[in-house]
């Protein structure tokens, strides 16, 4: 059995099970690079305050780096009864330098040190995260550009509303998107703070220098309160909020997707690259992928969930509940981050079956609309337009047809004012064409939409 560090009040030791249920090191070595960054930062400021001699410092430093390049190879070895990532570390430092490595620890805390880890692990994974947005944002709207003028069926409630231009729908997800990047570039403010020096909770009697070791770790602000800095997990829920909110947009487009991907639908064909068979059934091609993000999604909510319950009853400062926070978070980040480039490739690589959706839009009543809105245009109160367009839908129903089958006679019995030029106004095409309202799914609109979006991107 390994020596504990901090075993010097200690008569016994805990058995190898109860140091096991205690670890976090076979999840929290995901920090191993943050952690040994984390230490050079405060080791080179515990240097240039003078608290270390500058020969300390650099032993340390160095001993520190060797660590970098061992880790990178892949070539520490973790112990379970060293509990954490910290104390691995720590150890392995004065396996490797002798007692001196001992002094790194100066004026730190775990507690102070763990949430430097985390903030600094975020800081970077979020970037990322709004690096892959940005590039599905890319995919989508050169999707959308292409298909501005390829009619679709808008639903509302599943059911046939109105025509759609294609491209307007795929649209609504790049604006989705920005949201989420949006809440993950506010979130950054918050988790751009350095928690170090913090100390065990109160701060330390040793003249450390916070404001440098936060400079040497490029974060641009420190935590007022050391009890503050320690205590708190709200940068991760804001992380893990932002990020149940952006798979759940994604989780309602892979829901899109596997239904348009569907025998009743058609709409698009997914790439056989991102599609599986079936071990029984040769004819099978199924949307997996979409399947799986819908599905993760619930993970990234129960793991938003596991730390609100966490934290909700523990009293200040660090509570060993704490060390339940990163799982969720590692997890989230991997996830968020897998979906996203999974669903760029989907998108970029899936077929739109336009004849399909065009033949959808023609073989249906989601032109009602226009003949109401045509009526009301010409005088007519919109209440009584929409009775008459009612009622010839039900006529058609009844004779098997469209509106666009119906004679001039049958549509001069409904209405008088209906003139020959009805039968543009109904066309799909004409519909989407015609609303122009500004956001609208007409093709200026859309167009509109797209150099919006183009210039975020840039
Ligand atoms: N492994 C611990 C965690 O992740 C590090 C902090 C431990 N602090 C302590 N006082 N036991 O929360």
């Amino acid at each position: 059995m390994t020596k504990k560090l901090w075993g010097g009040r200690f008569q016994k030791s805990a058995e190898e099970w109860v140091d096991e249920f205690g670890a976090s090191i076979s999840f929290d070595q995901e920090l191993v690079f943050e952690d040994i960054e984390g230490s050079i930062a405060h080791v080179t400021m515990l240097g240039e305050t003078g608290i270390l001699t500058k020969e300390e410092m650099d032993q340390i430093k160095t001993g520190l780096e060797v660590l970098k390049k061992k880790a990178e190879a892949g070539e520490i070895e973790y112990s379970t009864s060293l509990e954490d990532i910290h104390l691995n570390l720590e150890k392995a430092l004065i396996d490797s330098i002798g007692p001196v490595g001992g002094k790194l620890h100066t004026g730190r805390s775990r507690n102070d040190q763990v949430a430097t880890d985390m903030h600094l692990y975020l800081k970077k994974q979020v970037k990322e995260i709004i690096g892959l947005i940005s590039q599905f944002q890319s995919v989508l709207v050169e999707k959308a550009d292409k298909h501005k003028e390829t009619i679709a069926p808008g639903y509302t409630h599943l059911q046939r509303a109105q025509p759609i231009s294609f491209g307007h729908h795929l649209m609504t997800y790049f604006w989705m998107l920005q949201r989420d990047k949006e809440r993950y570039q506010e979130g950054l403010k918050r988790i751009d703070v350095s928690p170090l020096g913090a100390g065990a909770l109160a701060g330390t009697t040793f003249p450390i220098d916070r404001k440098r070791s936060a400079e040497l770790l490029g974060f641009s602000a420190v935590y007022q309160n050391s009890i503050d800095a320690v205590s708190d997990r709200d940068f991760i829920l804001e992380f893990l909020s932002a990020s149940s909110i952006l798979m759940m947009h994604m989780s309602r487009f892979a829901e899109e997707i596997i239904l348009w991907s569907s025998q009743e639908f058609r709409f698009v064909e997914m790439d056989d690259t991102f599609s599986t068979g079936s071990s029984i059934m040769p004819q099978k091609k199924n949307p997996d992928m979409a399947e799986l993000i819908r599905g993760k999604t619930g993970r990234v909510y129960g793991n938003l969930f596991s730390l609100l319950t966490i934290l909700k009853g523990i009293p200040l400062a660090y509570n060993k509940d704490m060390q339940e926070d990163k799982e969720g978070m590692f997890d989230t980040v991997h996830t968020v981050l897998g979906s996203l480039k999974i669903f760029a490739g989907m998108v970029d690589t899936m077929t739109v079956n336009e004849d399909r959706m065009k033949d959808a839009v023609n073989n249906d009543f989601s032109n009602a609309t226009e003949l109401a809105d045509y009526l009301a245009a010409k005088g007519i109160p919109f209440r009584e337009a929409h009775e008459i367009t009612g009622k010839l839908v039900f006529t058609c129903i009844q004779k098997n047809c469209f509106l666009l089958d119906l004679s001039m006679e049958e549509l001069k019995e409904a209405s008088n004012v209906i003139e020959e030029d009805i039968y543009g106004v109904l066309s799909p095409y004409e519909a989407v064409k015609r609303r122009k309202s500004l956001g609208g799914t007409g093709f200026d609109q859309v167009e509109k939409q797209i150099q919006a979006a183009k210039e975020l991107l840039k």
